[in-house]
């Protein structure tokens, strides 16, 4: 490792773990069993069980960090800041490497409880934590997945929500915003429409943990129906409905589906979902008003669109594959039937994130080795457009075919690599590029400017100018 490498990988640990440091520094004794004034139930937490009943901020606060300390090899807890009223936005990473990126193997998440009050995702990532951490040992497909993967759990996005939540309130919105009142799952910046909605801190923080390390996969865990939505969210028609009031009646009943250039891949990851959860493939309707999704998928705008979701903005933003799953009618289902729910979704919520290992993976470098920061990566054909890492690194997650990647950087003469993906291996691929400039030293074939920074998207529409382009045709031949 060159030492180049060993300051990214110190100055990543700084401001990722930064916190986790922290909270080890404050903690002078294991919490839990051996503390006399904490009740039986946290004593019993800290142990190997964990009760199926509904733990509030500070129940959950304790539980956490009494798992990082009784597993510090395998977690790591940390905070990527705080909501309105100020409580932890808490993340768990379960890993064989809790504490750093494995260079080469994916980073994955999930996050829960966007909406206070759908809290069965929270209770459940509590016990995929406790699920993980203790079947490491005995169980060599966990084992597999924590060498091989870094976890991030984020039980509770929106703990203030969550705060006036009730138990038994199934179908209410109280509770559902945060504390000023915002959805924050209408809180992201927007690829097909100008969200004008104020940024929210919980929001915030999301972007810029997403910003700062390389999600490859995710899923953000909902309730209310029983159902894996995956993107588009957000559809094109927003933009040409929005002159004429016949066009906008006519566009909230054609709930019309809005297809993401990686469509196949998000229909799949959504069936890994339902097809490994105990009824969702079923495709019951919930309630009467919430159709029958055909084998308990969903593509997001086709249920109903919706302007500045969290997942088209991973996927946009952040290449990160982000799907919603919906994983109970009750928002807030009594406490005795968490068990059931953990059952049910056990393992979908653990096939579903070994999705990462599937597809095209690899390293972007110069002729002397080095990695190539913030190269572009497109697979031909797939109007949107990745990036590799610090470490040069890229994944991108694809079904079994023969595909073609084009790689850019600026300064280097862009490259074409024709692979293919099979269903049971992914495929390891090294790109060299090669310097733009003249091996005779003479002029360079492009004028080299300045470094270009990491790209914002935000501000960069020249990002998805194809891609727009290729949105424009799909409107065009649906509206003529
Ligand atoms: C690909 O590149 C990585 C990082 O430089 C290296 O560790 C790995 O051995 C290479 N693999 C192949 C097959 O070239």
């Amino acid at each position: 490792m060159g030492w180049k490498k060993g300051i990214c990988r110190i100055l990543l640990l700084l401001s990722i773990v930064g916190t986790t440091w922290a909270q080890h520094a404050d903690i002078n004794l294991p919490a839990g069993q051996d503390q006399p004034n904490e009740g039986e139930q946290e004593s019993r937490d800290a142990g190997t069980e964990l009760e199926f009943s509904y733990h509030d901020h500070d129940q959950m606060t304790r539980y956490l960090r009494a798992v990082s300390t009784r597993h510090p090899s395998l977690t790591a807890l940390y905070s990527i800041g705080k909501s309105v009223q100020g409580r932890e936005l808490w993340v768990m990473v379960v890993s064989a490497s809790p504490y750093e990126h494995m260079i080469g193997k994916p980073d994955v998440k999930y996050v829960a409880n966007i909406h206070g009050n759908e809290v069965v995702g929270r209770e459940l990532l509590l016990h995929l934590i406790q699920y993980l951490v203790t079947s490491y040992e005995s169980d060599s497909y966990i084992k597999w997945l924590l060498d091989n993967t870094r976890i991030h759990l984020m039980p509770s996005m929106n703990p203030d929500g969550y705060s006036i939540s009730r138990e038994g309130q199934c179908d209410t919105i109280h509770g559902r915003h945060n504390a000023r009142r915002y959805d924050l799952n209408r809180n992201f910046p927007d690829f097909f429409k100008a969200n004008t909605k104020q940024p929210q801190p919980e929001t915030e923080a999301v972007k810029e943990w997403i910003s700062k390390i390389q999600f490859v996969l995710s899923g953000s865990l909902h309730g209310g129906a029983l159902v894996a939505s995956y993107p588009f969210d957000n559809t094109p028609s927003s933009r040409i409905c929005r002159s004429s009031v016949l066009c906008s009646v006519f566009q909230s009943y054609a709930h019309s589906p809005s297809i993401a250039p990686d469509d196949d891949v998000f229909r799949h990851l959504a069936l890994v979902y339902s097809n490994n959860h105990a009824k969702m493939s079923r495709g019951v309707s919930c309630r009467s008003e919430i159709p029958r999704f055909e084998k308990g998928i969903t593509n997001g705008a086709a249920w109903y669109p919706l302007t500045g979701g969290m997942q088209d903005y991973n996927y946009l933003w952040h290449g990160c594959m982000e799907i919603t799953l919906e994983i109970s009618c009750c928002k807030y289902p009594p406490a005795h039937e968490l068990a059931k729910y953990w059952q049910d979704n056990r393992q979908s919520l653990i096939k579903y994130l070994a999705e990462a290992h599937r597809g095209a993976h690899g390293f972007v470098m110069d002729d002397s080795g080095n990695p190539v920061e913030s190269a572009a990566i497109r697979v031909k054909g797939r109007e949107v457009t990745y990036h590799t890492t610090k470490y040069g690194e890229f994944w991108r997650i694809l079904l079994p075919g023969t595909y073609k990647l084009e790689v850019s950087a600026e300064g280097y003469l862009p490259q074409e690599v024709e692979f293919f993906v099979i269903e049971t291996h992914p495929t390891l691929l090294n790109v060299t590029l090669h310097s733009a400039k003249r091996i005779d030293g003479g002029p360079y074939y492009r004028p080299a400017g300045p470094p270009r920074p990491p790209p914002a998207p935000t501000q960069s529409p020249g990002l998805f100018s194809t891609f727009t382009s290729s949105i424009n045709n799909f409107v065009s031949s649906i509206f003529g």
